[in-house]
């Protein structure tokens, strides 16, 4: 404890600020969520309650981000390639994901988060699909962050879609090759509506994209932590935009 003192004394000694700077908070901030069948396993538990307990750490980390200032939350909840996973689990979270968005004002959101699903929707089981339309239509007039939970979700499966968009439009007349700049693909992506990530947090130790965002990320700052996603808490969120903040961005320039 003297010892951690002692470190805080000799960065305000050299002037360094202490703690989240509220005027560089990042306008977006993206998370991939994992660990949640480690942090069950761990515990003996039935992994579907290592993503019960995930989902309670999103509710507070969707309200402490919101109180951050920041704009918007991109969540990573089921990717196009999580199909894979034993039927058994995929039921369950469906059955979770369904329970989590039929309260998700209260649940997810809190009182004034816009909520947004991104992914390919009408791949999702239809009562799924009829929550999504009902939580956005809901949330829409709202004014804090806008959570956006990413369902079904690949950033491949996102870039052909749009890709298929183009070339129908192209065959309708309505555009041509010229047109097409990385502004007008951008906005056909399931992301047209928010600015690209700032800072991408990934939990759990892995470091690799698992096909989030793949676009979006171009410039993103990308920080890693060995916690598991539901042993989360608002710290290490502070710790990352503290991190985030001393990065010094340069989009290639100099
Ligand atoms: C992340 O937790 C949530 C989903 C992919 C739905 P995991 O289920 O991937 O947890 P680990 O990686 O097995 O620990
Ligand atoms: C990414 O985690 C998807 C979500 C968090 C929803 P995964 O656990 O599926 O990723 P991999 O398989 O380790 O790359
Ligand atoms: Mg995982």
């Amino acid at each position: 404890m003297s010892l951690f003192k002692g470190f805080l004394k000799n960065n305000k000694d050299k002037g360094e600020r202490i703690g989240v700077d509220p005027q560089n908070i990042p306008t977006h901030i993206a998370i991939i969520m994992d660990g949640n069948g480690r942090w069950a396993k761990r515990r003996k538990l039935p992994k579907i309650l290592g993503h019960r307990e995930g989902s309670n750490v999103l509710k507070k980390i969707v309200r402490y981000c919101d109180k951050l200032g920041v704009k918007y939350l991109t969540v990573y909840a089921f990717s196009t390639e999580n199909w894979k996973r034993p039927k058994k689990e995929v039921d369950e979270l469906m059955d979770l994901l369904l329970e989590k968005l039929k309260n998700a004002e209260k649940e997810l959101g809190g009182d004034q988060a816009k909520i947004r699903v991104i992914g390919n929707i009408k791949g999702l089981p239809i009562d799924i699909q009829n929550e999504i339309k009902r939580v956005e239509r809901v949330t829409s007039q709202n004014s804090g962050i806008c959570l956006n939970i990413a369902l079904n979700y690949g950033g491949r499966d996102e870039i052909v879609n749009a890709v298929k968009e183009i070339v129908t439009e192209a065959e309708k007349g309505i555009i041509k090759n010229d047109h097409i700049d990385e502004e007008y693909f951008a906005k056909k992506l399931y992301t047209w509506y928010m600015p690209d990530p700032d800072l991408l947090i990934r939990t759990s130790g892995e470091k690799r994209h698992s096909n989030y965002l793949l676009w979006q990320m171009a410039y993103t700052e990308f920080w890693y932590t060995d916690v598991l996603w539901p042993d989360i808490s608002e710290a290490y969120i502070d710790e990352a935009i503290m991190e985030y903040q001393k990065r010094n961005r340069r989009f290639g320039g100099v």
